[in-house]
Order: structure tokens, then sequence, then C-alpha cells
């Protein structure tokens, strides 16, 4: 086993910050970068060169497969300040684990938990006063690996880079989501990389959401590649539905991202007494419960989009328009029992967060 300290992250601080320039009370998604991140080459068989340095363009080679053949996977999670300066992160050890999945799927080499876990505490702190405090901002953490080959042909890379970058955030939805089950294209079939959070997947998706886009709607949810008869889950987060009172979303398959929020809704759920259920769920099923009114809630479930109520579900004939957000009883009960978990006011019943 890889023992990482502190001490052997080398740090090139900023010479000037860039904080000043932001507006913390009117903060977009994904457009600005704290000070710093963190780095770790995989060389001859191991990771080293661990370092942090001023966040900025960085030296590619135009060969790498990470641009060709999309050799990269990425993760995704939050970190909060509280008000007694606190910092908070929301089950980081299972970002590791999943980044560990997705590399082993994409021929990439496995990252020890204390280069993940160490890269992240010590970027963190030493950009941490780049955490919003206000009201439903946070910190977004996006650790990610590319292959840092230089060559042309397909073989198994030797040469990876291990990054991780920091955005102060607001919400991703803004508001109440529109979305359109998508009966055409194809995200991920069995046997493909959609478990993975492989960059590829991500691109893959972008015309067909751009389609319903055009058309009105935030997102797609994604159907099975062999009928489309499946719901699988919407292109930045999983789907969940409340079906006569009961909190339903589609069994993981190897198409499906193995959401951290998922999992952690539904152990909420059931910690909160709620029926869950994961099983195959029909885009026949779905639109008769929306037109017998069973179907009383819809929201996505993901760290960038948290839980994203549903407004709107649409078919290639027909939109549904579901209940409002207020009589929402069990999306709002589920946010507000997450939200109270990973802003560190109510108790961590599930050993959660890493804090310091
Ligand atoms: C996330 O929710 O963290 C994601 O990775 C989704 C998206 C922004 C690609």
């Amino acid at each position: 086993m890889i023992m990482v300290a502190t001490e052997n992250i080398s740090i090139q601080k900023t010479k000037v910050s860039r904080i000043s320039e932001v507006d913390f009370n009117n903060i977009p998604f994904g457009k600005i970068y704290t000070d710093h991140m963190f780095l770790a080459d995989y060389k001859n068989g191991e990771w080293q060169n661990l370092r942090i340095i001023p966040y900025g363009y960085m030296p590619i080679s135009p060969a790498t497969p990470a641009l060709h053949y999309g050799q990269s996977i990425f993760e995704g999670l939050k970190a909060i300040k509280t008000d007694k300066d606190e910092i908070l992160i929301f089950r980081p050890q299972d970002n590791w684990k999943r980044l560990n999945i997705s590399a082993h799927r994409m021929c990439m080499p496995h990252l020890p938990e204390e280069i993940f876990m160490e890269g992240l505490k010590t970027l963190i702190s030493l950009d941490s006063n780049w955490i919003p405090q206000a009201e439903g901002s946070s910190l977004y953490i996006r650790p990610f690996m590319y292959s840092a080959d230089e060559y042309i042909g397909i073989r198994p890379s030797e040469n990876f880079t291990f990054q991780i970058i920091l955005c102060p955030v607001g919400a991703y939805y803004s508001t109440p989501v529109k979305v359109k089950v998508e009966s055409h294209y194809t995200r991920a079939v069995a046997g493909g990389t959609g478990f993975a959070k492989a960059g590829g997947n991500y691109g893959g998706a972008i015309y067909p959401a751009k389609l319903a886009q055009d058309k009105g709607y935030h997102q797609l949810i994604w159907t099975d590649g062999v009928e489309h008869k499946y719901i699988e889950e919407s292109g930045t987060m999983n789907v969940m539905f409340v079906m006569n009172n009961k909190l339903i979303t589609p069994a993981l398959s190897d198409s499906i991202l193995a959401g951290i929020t998922r999992d952690s809704v539904l152990k909420l759920a059931q910690h909160l007494g709620i029926e869950t259920e994961e099983r195959k769920i029909s885009v026949q099923e779905l639109r008769e419960g929306l037109e017998k009114g069973t179907v009383t809630e819809a929201f996505g479930a993901g760290p960038a989009a948290t839980i994203a109520h549903i407004e709107l579900i649409g078919f290639d004939d027909r939109d549904f328009v579901l209940p409002p957000v207020a009589e929402r009883k069990i999306a709002n009960q589920i946010y507000q029992s997450l939200d109270a978990i990973k802003r560190g006011s109510s108790q961590d019943v599930f050993n959660w967060l890493v804090k310091w």
C-alpha cells in the first residue's frame, strides 16, 4: 500500500489569488475555478510527482489517446463549509471506489485511496476560502484521470494523469426540469461503458439532448439501447419516481451509472420509513402512471443536480405535467434530510461525511 502524507505533495502557490473577482452571491455552475489544482502522474508503473500548482492551462501532447479515443474518466462530488468553519465532504470514498471501477473498464491504472483523499483534502484546505456559504451553494469537486501517452495507435496506455479541480457552484438546474423520454438515440448498451463515469458517455449524449433542448426540454430520460422500452437514467442524474406512494427507480445494470446520490436517497428513504423499489420500469408503465395520476412525483438525483424536481415528462406525442413541487412530500422530505446531513445540521447516521 502506498502511504501518502500531505508532506509528499509539493505545493506551488499562486502569486495572485483570483478570489476577489468572484461574486459569491451569484455563482453560475461550472464556470469559476479556484486558485489551485492537484495532479499526479502515472509513469513506469507507479503514481508519482504528487503536486498542487496554480489552476491554469496545461501542456498536453496532441497525440494523447484521451483526446483521440476518449480514454478519460471523471467523478463529481461536493464539499461545504459550516458556520464553524468546518469542512464537510460528502461520501468521497465512494467516489474513489467508483473512479477505480471506471478506471478498470477503461483500461487505466488503479488510483490508491491515499492519493485521492490526501490530494482532495490538501487542495480543499488550501482553497478553503473559495467554499461558498450562501444558501444552495457549495464547492463542486471534479477529480478526473486521462491517458497521457504520446501515441496515435490503439493500445493500453502507459502514462496517465490524475487531477482534481474545484469550482464554487450554485444550483445546476435553477428551476424544476422538463425531461423527454428518448425513443431513438441510445446512451449506453449492455456490455458497454454506461456504468463507468467515462467522458465519452457524456460526449455522445450531447447531440440527442440538444435536439430535446431545442424543443424546450432541459434533459432526456434515456431508455434501454435495445428496444427503448425501459427507463434507464437522465444524462446528468439518476431518475426516481413516486408511484402509488412508493419511491421507485430503475435497478442498476451495466448501462446505468451507480449514482452515489441515488444510493444515498434510497438509504435515506428507507431510514425515513418510505417504501422503495429498484426494478425495471417500462416506458409504458410510466406513461400509464402519468395518465392515471398514480405517478405523483419525479426527480433526478446526482451530485451536480442534487435533487432536481421534474416538472414535466414528455413523450414523442404528448407531455405530462406533474403536481406542483410544494405538494411533493417524499422528494421534499428526502431533499431536506439529505441536505441537513450534507451541511452537518443533522446527525450523520450513515457516517457519510469526511470532516476536518
Ligand atoms: C455530477 O453530477 O457530478 C456529474 O458528473 C453530472 C454532470 C455535471 C456531468
